[in-house]
């Protein structure tokens, strides 16, 4: 009974840890490193613009204040950082001029970006790692784990015919191979077919504007929240959820189809909303979503998203 008694305590003092935790370190708190705080906010700003150019049918002259916002905080930076939100800033806003300049569109927006990039050549010289580029769903599947790993990428232009009930099955068991903690496999999979459901959901989310209209296949991954007990367990649904959807994710690529994940960056009444949509029982934890499809076409366009060089992520330690 004692025991019992210490974990339902220990649930409620951990929550608190993990609230005092997050406000300390977030990315809102004064007390963080302002050049961290900027390098993250240039990144995810700047992802708006290559995202933007990997829809399928981008708007011209789309997010004009988020390229301002993007010129202005890269103006403030400090490069001496890191150099990777320069990269993705310069390649998306070089990708949005060509883009621009293709179509025979002309604007005071895109001669001030022309501005910009050439004022930046110096300090950060070409190429730029940004902007898009193409994937190929010609090829047969790299064999190596190298090539594999870069042959995966987010997938915002897809076809919405179903694809078959078998073919998903078979995904699923592929992605089953994901490790679990104690082999508990406590990730499930919902699946949907249903344009107006999967519109409703998806409206839920938010994150897939621009390509909503075109998802005709979502996955929604969840954790069953009984296979974890004890303070110490609290996130562990998450751990195992997500090792699961990104295996599922690289099915996805090996069928040959187009994925995109999507956020479920919720709060409880969203979460709620988004289990009663979908039928998902109450014991559930909800995951992420992902967006799947045969690619719009063999050739596609999608966003860059470059890469940290390893140093910046990796401490070595003796
Ligand atoms: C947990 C998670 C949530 C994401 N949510 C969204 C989303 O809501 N909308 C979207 O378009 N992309 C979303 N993405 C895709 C990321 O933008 C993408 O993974 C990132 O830019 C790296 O690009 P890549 O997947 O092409 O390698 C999400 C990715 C992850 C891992």
């Amino acid at each position: 009974m004692f025991s019992k008694l210490a974990k339902v305590a220990g649930i409620f003092s951990e929550a608190m840890r993990d609230a005092v935790l997050f406000l300390r370190f977030n990315s809102y708190s004064p007390f963080v490193d302002p050049s961290k705080r900027a390098f993250y906010k240039i990144l995810i700003e700047a992802h708006t613009i290559e995202k933007g150019l990997s829809l399928p049918d981008p708007k011209p002259l789309f997010g004009k204040d988020k390229i301002r916002f993007v010129m202005n905080a890269l103006s403030r930076y400090d490069i001496g950082y890191s150099t990777v939100p320069a990269h993705m800033s310069l390649g998306a806003l070089e990708a949005y001029a060509s883009f621009h300049a293709k179509a025979g569109l002309s604007d005071p927006l895109l001669d001030e970006i022309a501005a910009f990039l050439k004022a930046w050549e110096s300090r950060v010289p070409r190429p730029w790692k940004g902007g898009t580029r193409e994937v190929s769903f010609q090829e047969q599947m790299p064999e190596d784990l190298p090539h594999l790993l870069a042959s995966r990428s987010s997938i915002r232009a897809m076809r919405p015919t179903p694809l078959p009930g078998d073919r998903i099955v078979e995904a699923i068991a592929q992605a089953q191979q994901a490790p679990s903690q104690c082999n508990r496999q406590a990730s499930r999979v919902h699946v949907y077919q249903d344009r107006a459901r999967i519109q409703e959901l998806l409206a839920l989310q938010g994150g897939s504007r621009g390509f909503a209209p075109t998802v005709g296949n979502l996955f929604v991954v969840s954790s069953d929240i009984c296979a974890w007990g004890g303070p110490g367990q609290r996130n562990q649904a998450y751990v195992d959820g997500a090792l699961f959807a990104m295996c599922l994710m690289f099915a996805c690529r090996s069928m040959g189809w187009g994925a995109c994940p999507l956020n479920l960056a919720i709060d409880h009444k969203t979460e709620s909303a988004i289990r009663r949509v979908g039928g998902i029982p109450a014991g559930e934890r909800l995951i992420m979503m992902i967006a799947f499809g045969e690619p719009i076409a063999p050739q596609t366009r999608v966003a860059f998203s470059p890469r940290r060089p390893a140093a910046e992520i990796a401490t070595l330690h003796a």
